[in-house]
C-alpha cells in the first residue's frame, strides 16, 4: 500500500483506529478523520508510536452537518491530490432523538448522508487516482430497519435501537444505485459488516455504559473488526469486486428489505434534494 492515500473517517476510536493501524502498517498514507482534533491526535500519536515508520495524518472535519461535511470533502480535495481509498466508518448509535442544524436526525446524517455525500464529492479525486477503492462500514442490523422518508431523516419515528438500524438501512438500500454510477469508473464500492465489537458504540457512551462494558467484554476486539474493512480496501482478490455487501469476509445477498428499489430511488432523490438545500 505504499504511496497510496487512504482516508478513514471516524479513524480516531474503536474499528475505525484500528483500521488506520492496520493500514499504516501496510505502510499506506493514512488520513485519520476526526471530529475532535484532541481525540484525533491522541489516536494519531498512539498509532505513531506503535508503528514509528507510520504515515498517518489527522484531518479534522465533522460529518454532523451538510455544511461540515462539504467542508470536510473541500479539505480533503485541497490536500490530497490523489485518494485511492475511501472507508466510510464513522457511525453513530444514538439512544435520544437530536437533530443537527439541518433539522435532521443526527444517525441519519452521520450514518447515511454523509457517506453519500463523501461518495460524490471525492468521486472525480477517486476516479482520478483509479484503481481506487470506497468501503462503506454497515452493520448487520440494517434488517431490523424500517424506512418512512417522511419520518426517519428527521427523527419522528425516534427508536433508540430501530433508528439506527433505519440509518444504517438507509446506507444500504443505495448501494445498488451507487453501484452503478459509479460502474467502469475504476472506482469500486462495496459495504460490509465488521462483526459485533467490543467499542464505545452506542449505549456505552451513555449512562449504562460501565453495565454495556461488563457484557461485551467478550465481544470480538477492534482489532478483529478492522480485518475485512481493511481486506476489502487492500486485498487483491477483492480490486474489482463491485457493488457487493459483506458480513465480514463473506459476500452475501441483501435481505429483502434492502432491495426495495422504489424506495431506494425516493431515498436518493431525496438525499440529493437536502444536500442541494443547504
Ligand atoms: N461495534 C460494532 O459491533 C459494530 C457492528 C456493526 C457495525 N459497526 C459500525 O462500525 C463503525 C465504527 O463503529 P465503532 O464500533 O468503532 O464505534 P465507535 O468506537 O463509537 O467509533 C465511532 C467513530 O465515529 C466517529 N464519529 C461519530 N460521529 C461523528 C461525526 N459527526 N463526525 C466525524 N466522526 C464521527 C467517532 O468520533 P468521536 O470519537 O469524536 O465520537 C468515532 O471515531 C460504525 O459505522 C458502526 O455503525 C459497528
Amino acid at each position: 500500500m505504499k504511496n497510496r492515500v487512504c482516508v478513514v473517517t471516524g479513524g480516531n476510536a474503536g474499528i475505525g483506529k484500528a483500521i488506520v493501524q492496520a493500514l499504516a502498517a501496510q505502510q499506506a498514507q493514512v488520513v485519520v478523520v476526526s471530529r475532535d482534533r484532541t481525540r484525533g491526535d491522541t489516536a494519531v500519536q498512539d498509532i505513531c508510536q506503535s508503528l514509528p515508520n507510520a504515515h498517518v495524518e489527522l484531518v479534522v472535519g465533522d460529518l454532523g452537518t451538510i455544511a461540515t461535511t462539504r467542508q470536510l470533502a473541500h479539505t480533503l480535495l485541497d490536500r490530497y491530490p490523489a485518494i485511492h481509498v475511501l472507508i466510510n466508518n464513522a457511525g453513530i448509535w444514538p439512544t435520544k432523538k437530536q437533530l443537527n442544524a439541518d433539522g435532521l436526525e443526527q444517525s441519519f446524517m452521520v450514518n447515511h448522508l454523509a457517506p453519500f455525500m463523501l461518495n460524490r464529492l471525492l468521486f472525480e479525486r477517486l476516479k482520478a487516482s483509479a484503481p481506487a477503492r470506497i468501503v462503506n462500514v454497515s452493520a448487520g442490523l440494517y434488517v431490523n430497519g424500517r424506512v418512512d422518508l417522511t419520518k426517519t431523516p428527521y427523527g419522528h419515528d425516534f427508536h433508540p435501537i430501530r433508528t439506527y438500524a433505519s440509518t444504517k438501512l438507509c446506507n444500504v438500500l443505495c448501494l445498488p444505485l451507487e453501484t452503478a454510477q459509479l460502474a467502469g469508473s475504476g472506482v469500486t464500492l462495496n459495504a460490509v459488516h465488521p462483526g459485533v465489537i467490543n467499542t464505545d458504540l452506542g449505549i456505552m457512551r451513555g449512562p449504562l455504559g460501565w453495565l454495556m462494558k461488563l457484557v461485551k467484554r467478550s465481544w470480538r476486539t477492534p482489532e478483529q473488526g478492522a480485518v475485512a474493512p481493511v481486506w476489502l480496501a487492500t486485498a487483491p482478490e477483492v480490486a474489482s469486486t463491485h457493488g457487493q455487501y459483506f458480513n465480514e469476509k463473506d459476500a452475501i445477498t441483501l435481505a429483502e428489505v434492502a432491495q426495495n428499489a422504489g424506495l431506494a430511488q425516493q431515498l436518493w432523490q431525496l438525499s440529493e434534494r437536502l444536500i442541494e438545500s443547504v
